[in-house]
């Protein structure tokens, strides 16, 4: 898999990575998520996916345990992982970006995963109280300490991505960004580019719906990401992927995946999986090469978003 570098740091990725929020800890429907986990991270790691992306919050930790387990089996030089904090467990889970809490937090988090370092660490979630400069500051000491090797913000308005890189630091972004919520796409996107910074979207499948599994008596299971009139068009977008799947033989979560491969503004993908199977149907995406029309077909399905 081709590599890619992060922002300006010295990091290098595959540009697939894997998403880890249903790795470790239990998911809502009650599911122990521990041993399932451990075979999607063997299988992404063993289909030469590099980055894995973790965050405290995924399991209160559990994720990124579980993560530290199966590295023992790895070469750590070759796998990047990033991760991230900020939800405060003495404060309700609330975000807290003070120096020392970021600084105490990328200590837990190491023991954790049982390293020592953390290839890309991000501020999970801004808060309210603390400049961004701070933050990001008590952030480069710790790179200058060898614990980090990239520095990232995620959740970030825009404004507060310029606060946070007032002197340069960022190399990354996370956000959420799908082909139904384009709304990284112009400025923000021009900023991170403007200044090298890396973009990494997350629910890059709108947490299933853009994988065609899915269809119009599942309104209620997405409404957190359209509702009403914009379901049925995302449903539309989703056919306009079936149509272009079906041309490569491949399914709409590869097709929809390479379409982010091909976007100019993405630079890593980080899909989850729950389980292997969708591990390997992610790894397929790197078969599919979208024709130039084919990708502008999609773009205009998905264009009101
Ligand atoms: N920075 C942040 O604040 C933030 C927030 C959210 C997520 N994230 C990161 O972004 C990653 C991606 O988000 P996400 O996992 O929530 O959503 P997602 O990547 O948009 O969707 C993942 C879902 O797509 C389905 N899927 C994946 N591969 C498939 C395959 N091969 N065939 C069929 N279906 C497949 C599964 O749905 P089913 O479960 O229905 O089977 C899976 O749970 C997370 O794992 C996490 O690392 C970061």
């Amino acid at each position: 898999m081709t590599q890619i570098q992060i922002g300006t740091s010295d990091v290098y990725t595959t540009r697939l990575g894997l998403g880890t929020n249903k790795v470790g800890g239990t998911s809502r429907a009650g599911v122990d998520q521990e041993q399932s986990g451990r075979e999607v991270v063997r299988t992404a790691l063993d289909s030469g996916i590099q980055l894995l992306d973790t965050a405290y919050m995924y399991g209160q930790g559990r994720s990124e345990a579980v993560i530290g387990e199966v590295l023992k089996d790895y070469d750590r030089s070759k796998v990047v992982i990033a991760t991230k904090a900020a939800h405060d467990p003495k404060h309700d889970m609330q975000p807290n970006n003070d120096p020392a809490f970021l600084t105490q937090s990328v200590d837990d988090a190491l023991t954790r995963l049982q390293t020592d370092y953390i290839d890309i660490f991000y501020i999970h979630f801004p808060d309210a109280t603390t400049p961004k400069a701070e933050a990001v500051g008590a952030l480069a000491k710790l790179k200058q300490a060898g614990k980090i090797r990239a520095i990232g913000v995620s959740n970030f308005s825009l404004a507060q991505i310029k606060e946070a890189n007032v002197d340069g630091d960022i190399d990354v972004v996370e956000d959420h960004y799908s082909l139904i919520h384009r709304a990284p796409e112009g400025e923000e996107m021009a900023y991170l580019k403007a200044h090298h910074i890396s973009f990494v979207p997350y629910f890059p499948l709108a947490s299933g719906l853009l994988t065609g599994k899915y269809g119009a008596a599942d309104r209620a299971r997405f409404a957190r990401f359209v509702e009403g009139a914009q379901f049925d068009a995302a449903l539309q977008g989703v056919a306009v992927l079936r149509d272009v799947a079906a041309a490569h033989g491949a399914s709409v979560t590869q097709t929809a995946l390479a379409w982010y491969l091909a976007a100019p503004g993405v630079d890593v993908m980080i899909p989850g999986a729950r389980n292997a199977e969708q591990v390997r149907g992610i790894v397929g995406t790197l078969d599919v090469q979208l024709t130039a029309a084919e990708f502008q077909a999609i773009d205009q399905a998905f264009k009101q978003f």
